[in-house]
């Protein structure tokens, strides 16, 4: 029941955070899942901003980069070029470290923002390859 009502929220606020709804609804993240929670993105933009780098996004764009190695061809990843907008960012800044999922690549909107992403587990979660050893 909860599940389903995350979905709703999720499906409702897309650019929610995946985290915060889960915790809300008790969705551990240390569960056991069979599908990523983002399937079949293609495209992983990472903000390097000022906020989100302070919060981290440096370490997340390099995971970024050295777990989507697994998937080859498959997925684009590179940092976010929001400077056609005013803050030259996702504007979700306390929220970082931010990652664009879909969007359409530099200087465009849209796509699915996802705050605080972080260490690598959740950042394996979304290119839905299996996490390091050391951090699952
Ligand atoms: S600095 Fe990353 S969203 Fe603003």
């Amino acid at each position: 029941m909860f599940r389903g009502l995350c979905c709703l929220l999720l499906l409702a606020h897309p650019a929610s955070s995946l985290d915060a709804t889960a915790r809300w609804c008790g969705w551990s993240s240390a569960a056991p899942r069979t599908t990523p929670l983002v399937a079949h993105a293609n495209r992983f933009e990472i903000c390097q901003g000022k906020y989100c780098s302070k919060k981290g996004a440096k370490r997340t764009l390099a995971l970024f980069e050295e777990l989507g190695e697994q998937l080859g061809e498959e997925v684009i990843i590179e940092k976010a070029d929001m400077s056609h907008t005013e803050h030259g960012c996702f504007d979700e800044c306390t929220m970082g470290p931010n990652v664009r999922i879909d969007g359409d690549g530099p200087q465009t909107d849209g796509g699915r923002i996802i705050n605080g992403v972080r260490g690598a587990a959740a950042v394996a979660e979304l290119l839905g390859v299996e996490p390091p050893p050391e951090s699952a």
